[in-house]
């Protein structure tokens, strides 16, 4: 049985483009598996804190010797890090925002890029501690980027996910949605078909 963990970070919630696409993801994938089990994780409406100083010595510090507000500063990440570890597949709706993720989404990577429990570093190099998990990420955005030089978003994600051990990550992006009703209208149903051929 697969479990899912859905995260979501649209300024729109349930109405975002990627969110609903995202939603259409899940759907299919019942399709084929009704037994599916999903956690969904809405960024947007529960934002992680933004990570300071003192949360990242937090991390740092071993948990047995953590004080009591060492211990809250490391309880969102350590439920962040729980879903992750649970799922066996990581949808990720990923809107673009000021040609990066939303910032609620790089303050929940922030959150789940931990040394020793996400990742750690070896001789030869960083090496992923999530592996064994599929991701598919759901990018939108009004202008068109993908395949060039000025597509800041999907490397990004694409590199800090593969840190982590993630793999295959798979693309769906949704483009030019700013750019006129009927071409909007064209990528959100090309993006829907590439997700119902990807839960297939
Ligand atoms: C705050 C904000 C910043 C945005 N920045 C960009 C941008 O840098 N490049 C772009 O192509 N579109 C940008 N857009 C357009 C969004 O990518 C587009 O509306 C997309 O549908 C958002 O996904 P969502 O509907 O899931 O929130 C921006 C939209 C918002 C609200």
């Amino acid at each position: 049985m697969t479990h899912v963990l859905l995260i979501t970070s649209s300024l729109n919630g349930t109405d975002g483009h990627s969110s609903r696409l995202a939603a259409r993801y899940i759907d299919e994938l019942r399709g084929t598996e009704p037994d599916l089990t999903v956690t969904h994780r809405d960024l947007a409406a529960d934002p992680p804190p933004h990570l300071d100083g003192a949360t990242f010595r937090a991390f740092a510090t071993p948990a047995a010797e953590r004080d009591a507000d060492q211990r809250e500063r490391t309880a969102w990440s350590d439920r962040a890090i729980a879903e992750l570890q649970a799922a066996d597949l990581v949808v990720i709706a990923a809107p673009m925002y000021n040609f990066g993720v939303p910032s609620v989404l790089k303050s929940w990577m922030d959150h789940v890029a931990r040394a020793g429990i996400t990742f750690r570093y070896t001789e030869n190099g960083p090496e992923g501690l999530l592996t064994g998990r599929r991701a598919v990420v759901v990018s939108t955005r009004g202008g068109r980027y993908a395949g060039t030089p000025a597509d800041s978003h999907t490397p990004f994600v694409e590199t800090f996910l593969g840190f982590l051990g993630l793999g295959p990550v798979e693309f769906v992006h949704a483009e030019g949605l700013a750019m006129g009703e009927d071409r909007a209208r064209s990528s959100l149903e090309q993006a829907g078909d590439e997700l119902a051929r990807l839960a297939a």
